[in-house]
């Protein structure tokens, strides 16, 4: 018995903007992501996304290596504005017919997908008429689901609506650091409401015209007070109440958590109750990414939160200074469900950056550091799932290098090395491994590395 159920789902995710380039091939509009790119400033010098990793033109060469380390599903994004250039009204049938290029070429390989609708790349022409900040963005939202459901639906049967409110709110509308860039203590809350307004619209769009599964997917980071004084306990709670709690309450439970009025202060609007009720569409799923856990304590000069994180002296730490902590992703299943019910997961993102060497002349990419990441990683899940939580499948983050957001390309998170002067792809040490472990259902887990 590997511990993972019979119909477990073994795969990887990427996402649109990360990977695909091509930004006005075929009649496709500008994202927000465009724009920001090419603001200086914002990114490494003279990086953008522009080409990142070619899959627009390269993606039957990806499905192909996909398909040879045996990946069962395949997590990707559309792009918004390669389907409704504008965002809503015309629909570009070239976007369209990429996607459903994409869709046809992982079947025919056996490769199950599934589809995120919004992963960060709001069309530019709807940041124009003010974004996920207008009451009308759910409405956007519905519309452009609903194109895809129609033309996808059925060959597509496991939806996500929303990649992450959280990032898209707290790193776009209240600190600035990705697009598009606000910073501003009012707008947060806004953005992010509207963001779970526009997911509730789209699984009621769904419902209509759908007939598969749909979900939301959040990045959940459990925090852990720093020590028992009352001061940190107290900023811990307020960093779960916007983190974590601040998505997963309105979706399923139909409310904010009482932290939140005083985490945004008199920032903190009135909301209208039947907002509630769009918001908390039933789910057939939630997917869970996780990448570590964050150690927290009172911090007065700390704006906003009033909370810092502590570094653990002990621990081995990422690239992207993020801990490796794979008991968060045991203690963060269990507690979806003691809060949430039993709710299927599945765990749409988790990975981690490191350094890599070079190909080397063996053609290996060396990455021992990735591999026993993943594997503890997904011991934490077995774990979870030997508790009884009900968690359907396993994405990595990520199935190849790509644009690291404002980070750009030097942060690998692949499994699959790019060589970004010739594009070429090198599954690494860590792709190899992973695919004994599909290959096992999870068996060769419990072999020594
Ligand atoms: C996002 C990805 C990102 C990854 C690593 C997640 O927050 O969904 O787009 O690349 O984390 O930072």
């Amino acid at each position: 018995m590997s511990g993972f159920p019979a119909d477990f789902l073994w795969g990887c995710a990427t996402a649109a903007y990360q990977i695909e380039g091509a930004p006005k091939a075929d009649g496709k509009g500008p994202s927000i992501w465009d724009r920001f790119v090419h603001t200086p400033g914002h990114l490494p010098e003279g990086e953008t996304g522009d080409v990142a990793c070619d899959h627009y033109h390269r993606f039957r060469e990806d499905i192909a290596l996909m398909k040879r380390l045996g990946m069962q599903a395949y997590r990707f994004s559309l792009s918004w504005a390669r389907i409704l250039p504008q965002g809503t009204g015309a629909v570009n049938a070239a976007g369209v017919a990429f996607y459903s290029n994409l869709i046809d070429a992982l079947l025919a390989n056996g490769i199950e997908p599934m589809v995120t609708l919004f992963h960060w790349d709001l069309p530019a022409a709807l940041d124009d008429r003010g974004g996920w900040l207008n009451r009308e963005s759910a409405d956007w939202f519905a519309e452009y689901a609903r194109v895809a459901f129609e033309a996808f639906d059925g060959r597509v049967k496991k939806w996500v609506t929303i990649n992450e409110p959280w990032v898209v709110s707290d790193g776009g509308y209240l600190h600035g650091t990705i697009a598009p860039g606000h910073k501003n203590r009012f707008e947060a809350p806004i953005a992010s409401h509207n963001l779970m307004r526009a997911h509730g619209a789209a699984v009621k769009a769904y419902r209509e015209v759908g007939q598969h599964e749909i979900g939301l997917v959040v990045n959940i980071e459990p925090k852990y007070a720093a020590s028992n004084a009352n001061a940190d306990v107290a900023a811990t709670r307020r960093a779960a109440a916007y983190m974590n709690e601040q998505y997963l309450d309105p979706a399923l439970l139909g409310s904010y958590p009482p932290e939140l009025r005083e985490v945004f202060n008199g920032a903190w609007p009135e909301w209208d109750r039947g907002d509630f009720e769009l918001i908390r569409q039933p789910v057939d799923f939630i997917g869970v990414n996780y990448y570590t856990r964050s150690v927290t304590r009172h911090d007065d000069d700390a704006w906003f939160l009033k909370a810092a994180a502590v570094r653990q002296p002990l621990a081995t730490y990422t690239e992207t200074k993020w801990e490796v902590y794979p008991q968060g992703l045991t203690d963060t299943l269990l507690w979806v469900r003691e809060r949430y019910g039993d709710v299927p997961l599945y765990i749409t993102e988790n990975g981690a950056a490191f350094f890599d060497p070079p190909v080397a002349e063996d053609g290996r990419v060396r990455d021992p550091l990735r591999t026993d990441y993943l594997k503890k990683h997904l011991l934490a899940v077995r774990e979870a799932i030997a508790a009884g939580v009900d968690i359907r499948g396993y994405l990595v983050w990520s199935f190849m290098d790509n644009l690291e957001w404002t980070l750009g390309y030097a942060k690998r998170f692949g499994i699959v090395h790019v060589n970004f002067d010739s594009l070429e792809r090198t599954p690494k040490d860590s792709a190899h491994w992973y695919s004994r472990v599909i290959a096992s259902h999870g068996e060769s887990l419990s072999e020594r590395l």
